[in-house]
């Protein structure tokens, strides 16, 4: 939460980022549901580990987190020697950008900082700094707002949704992308049910998304990540909604592990499929999903569960924590700036363009 932000009335009770007088603090995500400690980040090296270890997580979110970590290294940068702030903090941005690589918010959120920087005179940088990192994360709150609204326009009967890992207030700025539009269908009464994916191995859905949503008293069920195809089978859901890390020039989907098979079976079974994202989320430089780095994660994630060895000892594990789902599966995209149907790499151009 920044100085001037508002809450909507109901269902947006929940901010992972606090930025006051200077001071960056974070809610623990790793703690969550069990303690909610917020962990105040002094220096660059700490923002960036925060994102790398998942204190932080969600595109937006560690985008904003990003920015706000690049004033608190501009001043230190600043005090440090005014004269050459600016090549002192190149290995800072660096750090940053090298915490995470699929999710494309982080790298837009540096470049944002860096075009300021670049604009910057010989004065102190950190007030214009400032300035930017709380329009970024100001203009995130406001574009899941849109996609909220946009988003529950496209839910025609009074249904439930499915929904995997935590696409969040806690994955961004606040109130959320694929959560958003389900806070904005449950307000407009469409919505009766969320079932959430538990989503191995962080459990995003068991621990975040069902916290969120019970914090604004929206009912949640969870399931693991194997029954989502014979909860789709047996009828009981109309729309899976997720979010994104990046979506590429053509509409091929980033996002957690599992969304591509979510998506497959959602063809399968006539279920209707929503990603909610930003358009800082879109990247058109990248052609097409055969060009997103994808994040492996340690093989203790998956051989552990709570911090204690679960698998057969000398079992390997794989731990790609990414998909890609692609364009022909997804059926529809809604950004702050509109709704994309049956994306294709001509229909992704028009609505950034517009
Ligand atoms: O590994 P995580 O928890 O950072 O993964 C997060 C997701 O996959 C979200 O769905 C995505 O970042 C969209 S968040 C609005």
């Amino acid at each position: 939460m920044f100085a001037s932000e508002k809450m909507l009335p109901g269902y947006d009770g929940v901010r992972p980022i606090v930025w006051e007088q200077g001071v960056l603090r974070l809610l623990d995500q790793r703690r969550l549901p069990q303690s909610h400690e917020m962990l105040e980040l002094p220096d660059v090296a700490a923002a960036a580990n925060a994102i790398r270890d998942m204190v932080v997580r969600g595109a937006p979110a560690i985008g904003i987190t990003a920015a706000y970590a690049i004033v608190i290294a501009a001043r230190a940068r600043y005090a440090q020697d005014p004269g050459s702030w600016r090549e002192l903090l190149q290995p800072d941005l660096e750090l940053l950008a090298a915490a995470r690589p699929t999710a494309v918010n982080l790298a837009w959120a540096i470049e944002q900082m860096r075009l300021v920087i670049d604009q910057v005179g010989d004065t102190d940088p950190v007030p214009l700094l400032e300035k930017r990192a709380i329009e970024i994360h100001r203009q995130d709150l406001e574009a899941n707002y849109e996609m909220g609204r946009l988003g529950s326009q496209l839910i025609r009967n009074r249904c439930a949704v499915l929904t995997h890992c935590n696409a969040g207030a806690l994955a961004t700025g606040g109130y959320g992308t694929a959560l958003g539009v389900i806070r904005s269908g449950f307000a407009d009464g469409k919505i009766f049910m969320v079932y959430a994916d538990e989503t191995r191995p962080w459990l995003q859905g068991a621990r975040l998304t069902a916290w969120e949503l019970l914090q604004d008293r929206i009912p949640v069920t969870l399931l693991t990540e194997g029954a989502a195809a014979t909860l789709m089978k047996q009828g009981k859901v109309d729309w899976v909604i997720v979010g994104s890390d990046r979506i590429a020039a053509n509409g091929d989907v980033a996002n957690k592990i599992g969304t591509y098979s979510l998506a497959v079976n959602a063809r399968y079974h006539g279920v209707n499929f929503m990603v909610a994202a930003p358009t800082s989320t879109v990247d058109l430089s990248t052609a097409s999903g055969a060009d997103i780095p994808i994040e492996q994660r340690p093989a203790s994630e998956v051989l552990s569960c709570g911090g204690q060895h679960m698998a057969a000892s000398g079992a390997e594990a794989w731990n790609p924590v990414f998909d890609i789902t692609p364009a022909e599966l997804v059926d529809f995209i809604v950004t702050e700036k509109g709704i994309v149907e049956a994306p294709n790499r001509q229909k992704i151009l028009q609505m950034m363009q517009s």
